[in-house]
């Protein structure tokens, strides 16, 4: 028997469980098709809400998004606990990019500079600044840079939290796969992998790396979204040496980053590999990401091993997410959040809760519609 919703969202990771909630709290009735929800790159992620120290040259239209991400998460986290009675590990201790030679901190410099012509708040530290603020740090690191408005969420308790409060709302979940899309001049809901038909009014397209393999979509629609592998570590310390803040650096041009949270757990990551859709553990990541974590951080050696991750950012031409209503009726696309997803997830929401509700399109997605691919030629 085909089933019927107003809304039908493919993909229940991050983005597709928040905009599930949004939707559901604005009165639709909503399903999320995912056989796994938050198993893919939602379950890898360190959960930065970095603007400041994610900022790269030349992606000023992503860090205006990534700034009004930033300033919503406060109230997004406070309605979001609220409704789902689960606590998400929002810290807001700031993070500090530690310099790891002369040369580091010198970019670091230029990069300071380039975030105060552009408003942003950071500071220089000296090296003794740096290890006042965390003691435990290698001796002899040269100083750093704080970003005090750079802060932390655990991605896997914002997805429970995310998946409790929609299904609070009226929300309900399918754990299965999409096999297509049914599409003709509208969007007309999706067929899942037993056979079920989801009839829908509106599709919203949020499988993250999977969205440009979804089938049925006109050829003209696929968005061009690639997987980044990415690996995270999850370690344990349980004395007094650790972390306050994020942490970052780059040892020896190698990039990498400590997330703690108040549990004693600390994620350390990420590789950033084009290796397709290969979702194995490499000993070689593995290998890298505690050999540079353990340069900035000593104890990082004397840890509990808790777990190994694997997750596929959806990477983008771009490197900026789709947002919008696709040419055609009833189909919206959220994808390509790449490096930025657990950030971008309140916005991102909420952008898709006033497309779906009222035909219009915030102005601060408007940057981000799928239409800047048109012509795209995509690789056969
Ligand atoms: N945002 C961190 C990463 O993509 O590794």
């Amino acid at each position: 028997m085909p089933q019927t919703a107003d809304v039908v969202v493919i993909g229940g990771g991050v983005i597709g469980a928040a905009i599930a909630w949004r939707l559901a709290v604005g009165g639709a009735s909503v399903v999320v098709a995912d056989p796994a929800p938050g198993s893919g790159a939602t379950g890898t992620a360190a959960g930065m809400l970095a603007p400041v120290t994610e900022l790269h040259y030349g992606e000023e239209p992503l860090l205006r998004l990534n700034l009004a991400a930033a300033r919503r998460y406060p109230g997004f986290v406070a309605e979001l606990t609220e409704a789902s009675g689960v606590s998400v590990g929002y810290r807001r201790t700031g993070t500090l990019a530690a310099a790891w030679d002369g040369a580091d901190l010198a970019a670091l410099r230029d990069l300071h500079e380039f975030q105060r012509s552009l408003g942003l708040n950071g500071q220089m530290l000296s090296g003794a600044d740096l290890r006042g603020l965390e003691p435990s740090l290698a001796p002899g690191l040269p100083g750093g840079l704080y970003a005090g408005d750079d802060h932390a969420v655990d991605p896997r308790r914002l997805h429970a939290a995310l998946v409790t409060a929609a299904e609070r709302a009226g929300a309900r979940l399918e754990r299965q796969r999409v096999q297509r899309v049914e599409v003709d001049e509208h969007a007309r809901g999706v067929v899942l992998d037993d056979g079920t038909k989801l009839i829908g009014a509106c599709v919203v397209l949020a499988a993250g790396s999977w969205s440009g393999s979804t089938a049925g979509l006109p050829a003209g629609i696929v968005p061009p979204v690639r997987p980044v592998k990415g690996q995270t570590l999850r370690l344990r310390l349980d004395t007094s040496e650790r972390l306050t803040h994020v942490t970052r650096g780059t040892v020896r041009g190698s990039p990498v980053y400590l997330v703690p949270r108040e549990d004693g757990e600390l994620v350390v990551g990420a590789s950033a590999e084009e290796a397709g859709f290969d979702l194995r553990a490499r000993s070689g990541a593995i290998y890298e990401l505690l050999r540079d974590a353990q340069a900035l951080l000593p104890a990082v050696l004397e840890m509990e091993w808790v777990e190994v991750s694997t997750g596929l950012r959806p990477g983008t031409p771009d490197n900026a997410p789709i947002i919008g209503s696709a040419d055609v009726d009833g189909l919206v696309i959220a994808t390509g959040h790449f490096r930025n997803g657990i950030l971008l997830a309140p916005v991102t929401a909420d952008a898709v809760q006033q497309i779906v509700l009222t035909g219009s399109t915030p102005e601060d997605v408007r940057a981000f519609a799928p239409q800047r691919f048109a012509g795209l030629v995509r690789p056969t």
